[in-house]
């Protein structure tokens, strides 16, 4: 079939199989041309579908040989239906990874539950016997509890007041002023009980319970914090709420791994065009912003630069360089003082006449589409393709 992006809002609809191969291509001669990571060889990634996760995995797997394990919640396709973006990322990381003899197996299905981490943890016990990397890069906007049976949904609000600021409407290029009302009710525990580490928790526990952790395992997880624009609505926000609890999670794994020397860490990425980014109000403006500073500055990253330095830098780098609260910081390009002053100057000016111009609208947009494998460089969109694609490990 033809398959051409069918936008709703905040989300596109449909995806394409050979976008989205180009782009797991892309981001493996991205990790190739850098050169070998003395790093983990046996990895599970919990959300290795897209975003931080699928770069983590790539960044494994070419950067280090690494055998992987990769969990995600995707959709396959049906005859007609494009699967989900993430699918088609898997089937193509696993035949690229498959080529180049390394290990890959995947688990489709819901992180959160006791069934999928008994399915891993299987897995584990019967091709790789221990992991020394486990990376948690989940992002979901609910959470059925494994104990409770309680369906949980994150929001994304201020705590206390009305948050009033700009935004903008990436499809159309319109700033407008948006009004977001604060968390009521139980919005802050339900967040955290999504967002938050306690099932980062649960994971590392059903590992080290039955012995897959080997001696000096590391766990990962990612958080943000950004500038002062966006803090109402995302670091002292609900989600900051989260991020807090995750990083807070973060001190009692590492107590948990001490018989193994075992260490759990999070690490404060930048802010990047994904679906869950899309969705914050205000953020897609700042990022706009942003993306034009950095591109000006040369120091723009995406999440394969961003995960390729962490690894060779800073996780096995010899130089983790934490910060005051323990946390590694791969934020600190998009957090430099001179970026974070001209972004503040050119966001009091942004209006919808001017930010083609002052901020990165089109490179915001032309992220957005890549996600699903659209406006992919090379790809030639009026092919028939096949959306009925496998991912080898799952049939
Ligand atoms: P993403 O939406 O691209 O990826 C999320 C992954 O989680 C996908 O593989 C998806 O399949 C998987 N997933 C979601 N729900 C699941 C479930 N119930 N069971 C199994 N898998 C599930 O997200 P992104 O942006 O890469 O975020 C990952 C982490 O990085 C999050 O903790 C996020 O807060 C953090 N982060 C994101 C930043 C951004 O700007 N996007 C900046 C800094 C940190």
């Amino acid at each position: 079939m033809i398959i051409e992006p069918r936008t709703r809002g905040f989300i596109c609809l449909t995806s394409h199989p050979i976008g989205c191969e180009q782009n797991i291509k892309d981001q493996i001669a991205y990790v190739q041309s850098k050169g070998k990571i003395e790093g983990a060889k046996k990895v599970l990634v919990i959300g290795a579908s897209t975003g931080f996760g699928l770069a983590s995995r790539i960044s494994s797997a070419f950067g280090s040989d690494a055998a992987t394990i990769g969990v995600f919640f995707d959709k396959p396709a049906t005859e007609g239906r494009p699967g989900s973006p993430g699918f088609y990322n898997t089937a193509a990381f696993e035949q690229e990874a498959t080529k180049a003899g390394l290990y890959a197996k995947s688990i489709n299905g819901d992180a959160f539950s006791n069934e999928i981490k008994e399915q891993v943890v299987n897995l584990i016990k019967e091709d790789l016997g221990q992991i020394d990397l486990v990376i948690y890069s989940l992002a979901s906007p609910v959470r059925t509890h494994p104990i409770s049976g309680k369906r949980f949904k994150s929001v994304l609000k201020p705590i206390g007041e009305v948050f009033t600021n700009k935004t903008v409407d990436f499809h159309t290029g319109k700033v407008s002023e948006i009004s977001i009302n604060p968390a009521e009710g139980e919005d802050v525990e339900n967040t955290v009980t999504v967002m938050g580490g306690e099932d980062w928790k649960m994971w590392m526990d059903a590992l080290q319970s039955e012995n897959l952790l080997s001696e000096g395992a590391t766990t990962v997880a990612y958080s943000y914090i950004g500038p002062e624009v966006t803090k109402p609505v995302y670091r002292n926000g609900t989600i900051g709420a989260a991020k807090d609890d995750l990083e807070a999670t973060a001190f009692k794994i590492t107590d948990d791994l001490k018989s193994l020397n075992g260490k759990a860490y999070v690490s404060v990425n930048k802010a990047l065009v994904t679906q869950a980014s899309s969705a914050i109000p205000v953020i897609p403006l700042y990022i706009s912003l942003l993306f034009k500073v950095m591109k000006a500055k040369g120091i723009h990253e995406g999440c394969i630069e961003q995960i390729q330095r962490l690894y060779s830098e800073r996780l096995f780098g010899g130089d983790l360089n934490l910060d005051a609260k323990g946390r590694i910081r791969v934020d600190d390009w998009e957090m430099r003082e001179d970026v974070q002053a001209e972004i503040a100057e050119l966001w009091q000016k942004a209006t919808t006449e001017n930010l083609a111009e002052i901020g990165d609208l089109e490179g915001y947009s032309k992220e957005f589409f890549k996600l699903f494998g659209f406006k992919v460089d090379g790809v030639d969109y009026n092919v028939d393709v096949n959306e009925l694609v496998n991912i080898p490990s799952i049939q």
